[in-house]
């Protein structure tokens, strides 16, 4: 059995001292499902204040890093940085990451290799645009952005990845996938991984699902067989988050 992973993407969010302080103290203080596995992603701004106050039962993920270890990228956070820093957990390919800030997937893989070379585990991001499931390529779009990551993750641990089904057109816009929809794509995935890695890799990673997830709409996506968690958005800044995490309960 996969057990249950919750993740919250705070995004650029929160933006004052009291935000955070409300967040942290609605965490802290909610009773949180122990079989499930939550982790937060701050800015890396906050990263490691809020490891510093959180329960320890909450795990932090940094938004991004690059692929290098140090040198001349100003701007950028390092894998073996967050690991010195006690951050166990990048997502990466974001959608966002992929479409504002132009990276592409093998770029994403890039990350992904350097990432878990660090003894990082990994969030990765994949998901098709409307367009792209309007016209029927969605799991043509889906198998080609971990195809990238595949290629170059020869002998990885693959326990140390989590995949996050996010599609675009869901991503905060209120529009959710439909749990059916959720499933039919969780299962492909599960079966890509499946001929392009393992039959036992595929058995044994968590495939969750992110866009547009709240309280009324969590339950029935994660009763679904090939939905084994979630990556909030939007609701992971509210008292919600807390309702999402227990969604198995
Ligand atoms: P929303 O939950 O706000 O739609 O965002 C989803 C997301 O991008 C999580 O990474």
């Amino acid at each position: 059995p996969r057990q249950f992973f919750v993740g919250g993407n705070f995004k650029m969010n929160p933006c004052s001292v009291a935000e955070k302080k409300a967040l942290t103290q609605l965490l802290n203080q909610a009773h949180l499902d122990s079989s499930v596995e939550v982790v937060v992603s701050p800015p890396s701004l906050y990263l490691i204040p809020l490891k510093e106050i959180l329960r320890k039962e909450i795990q932090l993920a940094a938004q991004n890093c690059y692929f290098k270890d140090s040198g001349a990228f100003t701007g950028e956070i390092s894998p073996a940085q967050l690991k010195d820093a006690g951050i166990p957990y990048v997502i990466l390919g974001h959608s966002e990451r992929r479409t504002l800030f132009h990276e592409t997937s093998e770029i994403v893989a890039q990350k992904t290799k350097a990432a878990l070379a660090a003894s990082l585990s990994v969030i990765l991001c994949i998901g098709e645009t409307l367009e792209q499931r309007e016209t029927g390529k969605t799991t043509k779009v889906v198998s080609e952005q971990l195809q990238a990551a595949v290629a170059v993750l020869k002998e990885a641990d693959w326990s140390k990845i989590v995949i996050a089904y996010e599609p675009v057109w869901a991503i905060g816009t209120g529009k959710v996938a439909t749990s059916q929809q959720a499933q039919d794509t969780h299962a492909d995935i599960r079966a890509f991984l499946s001929s392009a890695v393992s039959p036992a890799v595929a058995e044994a990673t968590r495939i969750i699902y992110g866009g547009s997830v709240n309280k009324g709409n969590c339950k029935e996506l994660s009763v679904q067989p090939d939905v084994d968690g979630f990556l909030v958005g939007g609701a992971s800044l509210k008292p919600e988050f807390v309702d999402i995490i227990n969604s198995t309960q």
